[in-house]
């Protein structure tokens, strides 16, 4: 049965009162909170950089997707409670950061270290209370030292592309995190491969125990998490080390 002209005029202009309104709604949004993107557009924005970034560097970056929220809390939940600096290496977009925060950990015990500089600027936006390094992870120590942090590193939370890396940038990534960590310290990473994303050669040769402490199928694509510590601190036993 059709419906008379006056009833749809009057849906007609009830509906675009009500997509007027909402988009009042929103502007009047962006307004107060002094211009900044809300959560959708921003996690748009987030996703078009690492896309953009993979395309100026595929092998650096490793991922065309920001991490999931999930894998984001899987992280942090390997990170040891209790006071202390934690260093995060490769933070992209900041989905990991975001969750370390979300997790309790004060933005001013965090530092995360970045290559890529227009992420690295992005990260700054993002988190202005976090201090963000723009540098080569691999050589760890020396940028925390330029930065004037001397203290320990009680845990060293990556998102960096190490199957992507050559044997020789993951053993000097290594050492260098077993340089600013503590005793007993803790690295987690996450990693898209089944296996171990550090060989095992490396892992005997440091005495350090690796633990597969996670996996997480809600993230594109799945990941698993994995955990290493050691008794010491692991860095010196990975001098000359190469891995296969
Ligand atoms: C897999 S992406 C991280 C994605 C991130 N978890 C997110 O959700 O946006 C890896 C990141 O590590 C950075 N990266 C790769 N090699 C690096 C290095 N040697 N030092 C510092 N950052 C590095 C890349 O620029 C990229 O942002």
């Amino acid at each position: 049965m059709a419906l008379p002209a006056e009833l749809v005029l009057d849906r007609f202009l009830r509906v675009r009162d009500e997509l007027r309104e909402r988009v009042r709604d929103s502007r009047e949004r962006r307004e107060r909170d002094g211009g900044r993107p809300g959560r959708l557009r921003s996690r748009l924005l987030d996703g078009g950089m690492l896309w953009a970034a993979w395309l100026r560097a595929p092998r650096r970056v490793g991922a065309v997707l920001p991490s999931s929220v999930p894998l984001a809390a899987a992280m942090a939940a390997q990170v040891p409670a209790g006071p202390g600096l934690i260093v995060e290496l490769g933070g992209g977009t900041g989905s990991i950061t975001e969750g370390l925060l979300v997790a309790g950990i004060p933005a001013a015990g965090l530092v995360v270290v970045e290559r890529d500089p227009l992420l690295a600027r992005r990260l700054r936006q993002r988190f202005p209370d976090v201090q963000v390094v723009c540098g080569d992870a691999c050589r760890l120590p020396e940028l925390l030292a330029a930065q004037g942090i001397a203290g320990p590193v009680k845990a060293v939370v990556s998102s960096l592309p190490m199957l992507a890396m050559t044997p020789a940038q993951r053993a000097r990534l290594m050492r260098g995190v077993g340089r600013v960590l503590e005793p007993g310290g803790t690295m987690v990473q996450y990693t898209y491969g089944i296996r171990c994303p550090v060989p095992a050669r490396t892992l005997a040769r440091a005495r350090v125990h690796a633990q597969r402490a996670a996996r997480v199928w809600r993230n594109v694509p799945p990941a698993f998490v994995w955990r290493f510590e050691s008794g010491t601190a692991f860095a010196p036993r990975l001098e000359g080390t190469a891995a296969p």
